[in-house]
């Protein structure tokens, strides 16, 4: 598989995982054509042609020879100029690396980050929250966001992999719709009934089971192991932490409890005082998770996976699940080329 190819099995999958269904999406997607259509000719140069097409502008390419057939990635969590000098490295003692997969995002993956939130907004709305109350109080955090990323050095870390001619791309939200899933997917399944069955059930998957051993598995931040689960929000997707204000209306709208990756402590306030229970399934370990399914879907495909910069690698082509130590054993081979 060439890089776009990979890029766009990424975003096939992000979309089958997404929360709020196709529709949604190409109604989304419809609405960027009709943003660009309308644009004067002298503002469409601003306009990334790539939003006309991708749903998740914290996910993109960064380079792209166009030429390599992928046979090796190095993949991580974060990737930073370390782990970029890492593939060169790689490449320098003859174990090439094809290209490099951030989860988090960098570049015009990491400026747009806070654009990703609408998906936020329209879950809301799929779950019964009037679309002015979603809206207004997700269009508030959104520019938050947007003024966190916007004085950072964004492409600090792709300057380094043009030079050393490593090939990069970001899976953000692509993974994060397909941690979310996973663990919506689980829980219907499993129906668990107090919030200690929750955690219960967090570590039978071996991404939390490792993570526990470190001592950042599954934890419940808000409620009691024995209070009952009632109707639950999962939150792994949608960029990043919601708005704290949020959970008021998530408990007068009928929801119990939450099972996110982490929450800050302004958002963990209100969800206590509005009596909801809140896990916190740990959040290395959930992007892991998301990674994992995809990158186990480029191993399908012959393609060997390294994991670095944070990522505990578990395969579950080879139904086994390793430990941290191996999962960050750089040159472990897990099948594949
Ligand atoms: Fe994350």
């Amino acid at each position: 598989m060439h890089v776009k190819q990979i890029f766009e099995l990424g975003l096939k999958r992000g979309m089958e995982a997404d929360p709020r269904g196709k529709k949604v999406i190409a109604r989304n997607l419809a609405r960027q054509q009709k943003e660009y259509d309308d644009l004067k000719p002298s503002h469409k140069k601003y306009f990334d042609l790539d939003r006309l097409t991708n749903p998740y502008p914290d996910c993109a390419i960064h380079v792209d020879n166009g030429k390599t057939a992928v046979r090796r990635v190095l993949a991580g969590i974060d990737i930073s100029a370390a782990e970029i000098l890492l593939a060169s490295q790689l490449n320098e003692r003859g174990q090439t690396i094809d290209l490099v997969i951030s989860h988090h995002p960098v570049g015009k993956a990491l400026v747009n980050l806070h654009q990703v939130m609408e998906l936020t907004a329209d879950v809301y709305e799929q779950e019964g929250i009037p679309i002015h109350v979603a809206e207004k109080i997700m269009e508030e955090r959104r520019k938050e966001v947007g003024r966190g990323v916007h004085p950072l050095n964004q492409f600090q870390v792709i300057d380094m992999a043009k030079i050393l001619g490593i090939n990069f791309i970001s899976t953000h939200t692509i993974t994060d719709n397909m941690v979310d899933k996973f663990i919506r997917d689980m829980l219907y399944t499993v129906k668990p009934e107090q919030v200690q069955d929750i955690i219960d059930m967090l570590l039978t998957i071996p991404e939390y089971d490792t993570a526990n051993h470190f001592g950042s598995g599954p934890r419940i931040v808000s409620g009691s192991p024995h209070h009952r689960i009632g109707k639950f929000m999962v939150e792994m997707t949608g960029g990043t932490n919601p708005s704290s204000k949020v959970y008021q209306e998530l408990s007068q709208y009928g929801f119990s409890t939450i099972v996110g990756m982490h929450m800050k402590d302004e958002s963990l306030t209100k969800a206590e005082k509005h009596y909801m229970n809140v896990i916190i399934a740990g959040h290395m370990s959930s992007d892991s998770l998301g990674m994992n399914l995809f990158l186990d879907e480029l191993e399908k495909q012959g393609i060997e996976v390294i994991p670095c910069g944070g990522l505990i690698r578990i395969s579950r082509n080879t139904q086994k699940s390793t430990d941290s130590a191996d999962s960050r054993s750089v040159g472990k081979k897990k099948g594949g080329k």
